[in-house]
């Protein structure tokens, strides 16, 4: 393993792992001593039989609570303000978010805007929460964003077609509930992208420039999970196994990243979805198509191990062809292996690329890349996934 003597420094919540560990929700309210919590989530998981466990659970300690639900995917910022206005009118005391990425990042939004006011707009960027969000407590139902151990939350502006990082400790929720039993009702769709997105988030953490020894470790232990896991098979839906596995390797990766790094695919991601709000994961998966041939050689060796992990053989030496093969098995993680993905195939054009890459361009995620990338570098890799 590479010697990482630089600073570095690690933020993770507290984590429950295990079948029923929604359980704890309402103990964790009460030693928050949260009177009244607001539940983010949205309609299609509130309807969940497995929620009744998490309602008993606030009963039993005494928990009053709100429901939230008007939440989309990809969050808007008028999600996060709604949330806000029924948090503060409703006197809640802590958050309580069920559901996927988007739920967790908009519950995210929701508590800064609780406790620091202002319009969300105002926090993108780095650092610029300024007073302790309320206790957050999170029961992920999907396994892939990490936004149940990050520090980082992704919110939408539609009007001007931005999706906007904020990154702040304050953003690391206090307690992660990792469940298997939700995650046993999302579509297969959302199990695969979701899937990819860990896969992406490790792979991005490994190779960034703020890597560490433990988010190496992780990484790594996260990408050789879910390369035995995927290509995924409808008759994984029910296995307990499958779930916690993959909850696993989300939680790993979501670890890495959050205190590593993610890199070009995340910034490339981040503007196609604001422009043709794709799923996060399809996104990732067109943009690491022209990401892994452009990054290779910044990082050969950390690409390599990456190249292995997926099952490229040890025998390809000739980088372009274990370049080649990656992208293949990226493809192949999708249940298609002869699907290249394009941008073109979802309405976009090279009038869109001006756009894109300015986008791209002020997206954090692109300090932590290990290729530093100009707005020249950046027209070509779009190009080479139009
Ligand atoms: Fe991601």
């Amino acid at each position: 393993m590479e010697i990482i003597r630089e600073h570095r420094k690690y933020v993770i919540p507290e984590i429950i792992t295990g079948d029923n560990s929604r359980i704890y929700a309402g103990r964790y309210t009460k030693n928050f001593h949260s009177g009244s919590v607001l539940i983010a989530t949205d309609d299609n998981i509130f309807c969940q039989k497995w929620i009744r466990d998490i309602l008993q659970s606030l009963d039993d300690a005494g928990t009053e609570y709100v429901v939230f639900s008007d939440i989309e995917e990809n969050p808007r910022n008028y999600n996060v303000m709604a949330g806000a206005d029924v948090y503060l009118s409703e006197e809640c005391t802590g958050i309580l978010a069920i559901g996927g990425g988007s739920v967790l990042d908009c519950a995210k939004g929701i508590g800064i805007i609780a406790t620091n006011g202002g319009t969300i707009m105002d926090y993108i960027g780095v650092d610029k929460v300024q007073n302790p969000t309320p206790p957050l407590i999170c029961v992920p139902t999907t396994a892939g964003s990490g936004a149940d151990v990050s520090q980082y939350a992704v919110i939408c502006d539609t009007v001007h077609k931005t999706k906007n990082l904020i990154i702040s400790k304050s953003l690391v929720p206090d307690v992660s509930l990792l469940d298997t039993i939700p995650l046993l009702t999302q579509p297969d769709s959302v199990t695969i992208y979701s899937g990819i997105d860990s896969f992406t988030h490790a792979m991005e953490a490994y190779v960034s420039n703020g890597a560490s020894h433990l988010s190496d470790m992780l990484a790594l232990e996260s990408m050789t999970i879910s390369a035995g896991l995927f290509p995924f098979s409808g008759d994984k839906t029910d296995d307990y196994d499958f779930r916690f596995q993959s909850l696993m390797a989300s939680m790993y990766s979501g670890i890495a990243f959050s205190n590593a790094g993610v890199g070009l695919i995340h910034a490339m991601s981040h503007a196609i979805g604001a422009v043709f709000d794709l799923p996060h994961g399809l996104a990732s998966c067109i943009a690491m198509q022209s990401v892994i041939p452009y990054n290779y050689s910044s990082s050969k060796r950390k690409y390599r191990k990456i190249a292995g992990i997926m099952g490229v053989s040890p025998h390809i030496s000739d980088d372009e062809q274990i370049i080649a093969a990656m992208v293949e098995k990226i493809t192949e993680m999708r249940g298609r292996p002869d699907d290249r993905l394009t941008l073109s195939e979802y309405g976009a054009s090279v009038d869109n690329i001006p756009y894109l890459v300015a986008h791209a361009a002020s997206d954090p995620c692109i300090a932590t890349n290990p290729r530093i990338t100009d707005a020249d570098d950046l027209t070509h890799l779009f190009e080479g996934v139009l």
